[in-house]
């Protein structure tokens, strides 16, 4: 994992920038004036645009399957509540909200994004109060929909033709007196923001930054809008927000690498020593909280669950043991995906052990963990199986996942798939459901062979970046 506070550096950073300190002094550049007829104005204009691109209208991603909400949408949102609300009495010089936003990223909106949020401000620098108006707020905010605007325009830019995106951004009224910011967000303020306006004395960063770490305490009814889709999302160590991450782009799976130390395991691509992030925090504890809060992972489909790869990175004998003994509270709640009775047992986290765990040959001891009653309670922990290897130690009642390197496996070299690499694909999916197995691949080396894998069955596609899944036809 890198470091938790690089997103909210992000953020401070994209807040700092946009809203004016007490000496700001506006950069406004009459750049359009051709365009709307003012000239070298300095009231009534766009003053800075924000950092992430957001659709401007809602679209339907995943070949028309899922809706995603867009920045006018939002707008309208925000200006509906905050119509009538008085900003600067008895010192509250902000008003504030966040609420649901489709982050396009400068693709396509219909294929490329990911949901996130919309932090919008007003901020009164006047003595007197400032009362928002519905409709002037609406057409403030829109202001960053538009190519001929007084000032910055944060409409467009350098993106493919029809992406339809807004950098979002300040609209100052009057020429230093009142601002109206939208600023874009991959991850959420804390919960009382979100949705409800906040009328305050701080923004709406400081009110977050006042309760901690950004995702603590974890947003659990943030997740309801997510809809799972059949991907892994792997490579988690290159993500800030790893488990929210993959749940917000609705990933029905999640890896996260680990490494003994003491009593804990700790999580990360390398080895981060024995104060590094444990597994325990970054995963369990999030994971028990949203499933006791709304008994689901995803609401939208709450009969979906999410698969946990654990993968081993050293010593799997005491990583075994460690996730085990970590994996308690889960488990004794019933939340695990068991082998109860004869009969595999879905529940809402099926974990998997995967990496040095799952070598086939002479039993190796996490296989011969998995099987035994001690050193697996109720059967909970699950390992990974190779699809090229010897399976013959590998059913049901031990494993959940059939997985391998696509390069290895089934194609070399990136292009389409030739009639050969489909039949070896075939073979693995009929192979891995004969057996009861999920069958994954990594190391896919291009992203346009994915629909041919999701059209052959394959149950989960490793994803490294998971704006991509919005392009594919495989919502669940
Ligand atoms: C726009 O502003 C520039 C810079 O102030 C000025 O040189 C130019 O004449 C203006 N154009 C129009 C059409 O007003
Ligand atoms: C599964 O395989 C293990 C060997 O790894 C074996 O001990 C066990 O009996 C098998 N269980 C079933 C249900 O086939």
């Amino acid at each position: 994992m890198k470091s938790n506070t690089g997103a909210l550096v992000t953020a401070l950073i994209a807040v700092c920038s946009a809203l004016p300190t007490s000496d700001y002094q506006p950069t406004y550049e009459p750049r359009w004036n051709e365009s709307v007829g003012i000239e070298n104005s300095n009231a009534d204009f766009v003053s800075s645009c924000g950092p992430d691109w957001m659709a401007v209208d809602d679209v339907f991603t995943n070949n028309g399957a899922i809706h995603r909400r867009g920045y006018n949408t939002a707008v309208d949102g925000f200006c509906d509540m905050a119509h009538g609300k008085l900003v600067g009495a008895e010192n509250q010089k902000y008003l504030s909200m966040a609420t649901r936003v489709w982050l396009s990223g400068g693709g396509r909106p219909e294929e490329y994004g990911i949901n996130g949020y919309v932090y919008f401000e007003v901020h009164n620098k006047i003595n007197g109060g400032h009362t928002v108006d519905g409709t002037k707020c609406k057409e403030y905010l829109k202001k960053m929909t538009s190519n001929s605007v007084n000032g910055k325009h944060c409409y467009g830019g350098p993106q493919p033709q029809g992406s339809h995106a807004t950098l979002g951004g300040t609209w100052q009224v009057g020429s230093n007196d009142i601002s109206y910011h939208a600023i874009a967000n991959k991850i959420p303020p804390i919960n009382e923001q979100i949705d409800n306006v906040v009328l305050t004395h701080d923004a709406i960063y400081d009110i977050g930054r006042d309760h901690g770490p950004f995702l603590s305490p974890w947003p659990l009814h943030q997740f309801n809008d997510a809809v799972p889709v059949n991907c892994h999302s792997h490579n988690d160590y290159m993500r800030d927000k790893a488990l929210y991450s993959a749940l917000m782009a609705g990933c029905v799976s999640v890896e996260a690498d680990v490494w003994p130390h003491g009593d804990k395991l700790t999580v990360g691509h390398e080895d981060p020593g024995p104060n590094g992030p444990t597994l325990d925090d970054l995963y369990l504890k999030p994971l028990l909280a949203l499933i006791q809060s709304q008994d689901a992972i995803f609401t939208k489909k709450p009969e979906v669950g999410l698969d946990l790869l654990v993968d081993f990175k050293s010593d799997p004998d005491k990583t075994w043991d460690l996730l085990i003994k970590t994996l308690a509270p889960l488990r004794d709640a019933g939340y695990l995906s068991s082998w109860h009775h004869g009969a595999f047992d879905y529940q809402h986290v099926t974990v998997i052990a995967s990496g040095t765990a799952l070598v086939d040959g002479p039993a190796p001891e996490p296989l011969a963990k998995a099987n035994s009653d001690t050193a697996n309670p109720a059967h909970a922990v699950f390992v990974d199986a190779r699809a090229n290897k010897p399976l013959r130690n590998f059913n049901q009642s031990n494993t959940y996942w059939m997985s391998a390197s696509f390069k290895e496996a089934v194609q070399r070299d990136p292009g389409p798939l030739t009639p050969y690499n489909l039949g070896v694909m075939r073979a693995h999916v009929r192979n891995a459901h004969a057996r009861r197995f999920k069958i994954r691949y990594w190391d896919i080396p291009d992203e346009g062979v994915w629909q041919h894998l999701v059209a052959e069955g394959v149950d989960r596609l490793n994803v490294d970046h998971l704006e991509s899944v919005a392009g594919l036809d495989w919502y669940l």
